[in-house]
């Protein structure tokens, strides 16, 4: 029966997906609940890295079925060249397994140009964002002007949809940017193909997530992003345009909370942020390129899906507790320890400082934290490499201290502490219960 929801607990890139794979061992279902290719989620199976950015990461289990929810929204093109990159992996991507929601929008080559249109025009305060199309999609969804997955049942009349949505954006992009627009012709040529494709992939999510439930399945909802760009939640306007959080997961599944058992919040031991936006604990220097790497590893702190270098900082606890209580968390998935090896001290924001007074959480919503210095904690480090620890007593004392202060300054216990990014890098701790500050 359970519902658990997997949830970003910083700004993206937390190690979501290499967590969903995790959990994925023990669900029969993995279902995305919002975002669309922005997202780039990474699961590591020894020789084998598997980069999603629209199907659930817990297609690389053979024995899940797996959904896109009504909350996404997705470009047919890239969600057809994922589909053939898995299948050319030896990965069942058959409409047997997988479904995509017919309530899911459809971004079109308009909302693609229009994303880069309008960063353009923000001259010099862009909002940095994936240029994938998510907030003009987003937008004509709130617009109800959107185009829904389910048209592509009847794909001529779909390419006809297509045409005139690219027309009328199109002249959005020639007359307020003066830029060139897509041809309507040829996207609606290659739209009516796709659909075609993607015509046996159609579902109600919605009906089959509370099916799966019914029957006593376990149903694991991986979100994309992370708390604080939820549009609502998060830095707002430094945000993305859908819901990562986990009232997300039930809206953008279409079921209720009744069913759900977890919300695992993720985190990096550090912060990374890519994009524009505040960010109080930023490093800039030595200690930040320590953190990033240089780009040769595949986990070095590079966007899965643009490849920019993400910003990085030290860990922020007051958002961390921000982040439980706007998702209710019932615990967290501590990523990336490993990377803190070598680094002495270690710092932990405890709460911020604003005209000398002091917050332990924030005063007043996650829309600013600009005015913010943040108050630190300074722990020790440790220098054993983690990458062969899979019992707590593998690990150093300091990292032992380190993750039992993440505990008490969240009031979470930390049930996974990820030291790589293989599938066996995980350590795995006990039920146990911390106080909570709420
Ligand atoms: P997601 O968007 O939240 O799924 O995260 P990304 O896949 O964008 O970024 C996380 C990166 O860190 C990926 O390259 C993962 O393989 C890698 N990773 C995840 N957990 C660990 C870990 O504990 N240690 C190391 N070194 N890499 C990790
Ligand atoms: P995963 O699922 C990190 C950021 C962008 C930008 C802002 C708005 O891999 O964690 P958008 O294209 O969504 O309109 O951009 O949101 N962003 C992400 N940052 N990880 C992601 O996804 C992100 N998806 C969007 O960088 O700052
Ligand atoms: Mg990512």
């Amino acid at each position: 029966m359970p519902l658990d929801i997997i949830v970003g607990a910083q700004w993206g890139d937390e190690g979501k997906g290499r967590i969903t794979d995790l959990l994925a061992a023990e669900a029969q279902v993995v279902a995305r609940y919002s975002g669309g290719d922005n997202a780039g989620h990474t699961v590591t199976v020894g020789e084998q890295l598997f980069q999603l950015h629209l199907i659930p990461s817990g297609i690389v289990h053979p024995h899940t079925r797996c959904f896109m929810g009504g909350g996404m929204v997705v470009n047919p093109e890239t969600l057809i060249q994922e589909i053939d990159r898995l299948d050319a992996l030896g990965v069942d991507v058959s409409p047997k397994r997988l479904k995509l929601s017919t309530a899911a929008h459809i971004v079109t080559p308009a909302h693609r140009a229009l994303d880069g249109a309008e960063e353009a025009r923000r001259g010099g305060r862009e909002l940095g964002t994936t240029r994938r199309g998510i907030g003009p999609a987003y937008t004509d969804k709130a617009a109800r002007r959107g185009l829904r997955a389910g048209l592509m049942r009847d794909p001529a009349s779909f390419a006809r949809q297509v045409a005139q949505q690219v027309q009328a954006a199109g002249e959005m992009l020639e007359k307020v940017y003066g830029l060139q627009a897509p041809d309507p012709a040829e996207a609606a040529e290659l739209y009516g193909a796709l659909a075609e494709r993607l015509r046996p992939y159609l579902a109600d999510v919605g009906a089959l997530v509370g099916q799966a439930l019914q029957a006593g399945e376990t149903v694991l909802a991986e979100g994309a992003q992370g708390t604080l760009l939820d549009l609502d939640l998060g830095t707002y306007p430094y945000v993305t345009s859908s819901h990562p959080t986990a009232p997300g997961a039930l809206l953008g599944l279409g079921v209720g909370a009744r069913q759900l058992r977890r919300v695992l919040g993720v985190a990096k031991a550090f912060q990374t942020r890519v994009g524009a936006g505040p960010f109080p604990t930023e490093l800039q220097g030595a200690i930040a390129d320590r953190l990033r790497g240089t780009g040769e590893h595949p986990w070095d702190e590079f966007g899965t899906t643009t490849g920019r270098p993400r910003r990085c900082g030290w860990l922020d606890g007051v958002l961390l507790r921000y982040a439980s209580r706007v998702n209710g968390l019932t615990e967290l998935a501590i990523t990336k320890l490993d990377i803190l090896t070598g680094l002495d001290p270690l710092r932990i924001c405890l709460a911020y400082q604003q005209d000398g007074e002091r917050h332990n959480d924030l005063p007043d919503s996650a829309a600013d934290l600009s005015e913010f210095t943040p108050v630190y904690e300074d722990l020790p480090g440790w220098q054993a490499d983690l990458w062969q620890a899979r019992r707590w007593e593998d690990l150093p004392p300091q990292a032992q201290a380190y993750v039992e202060r993440i505990e008490a300054l969240s009031g979470l216990p930390v049930r996974l502490i990820s030291v790589g990014p293989e599938r066996e890098q995980i350590i795995q701790r006990d039920t146990r219960e911390v106080d909570s500050p709420y």
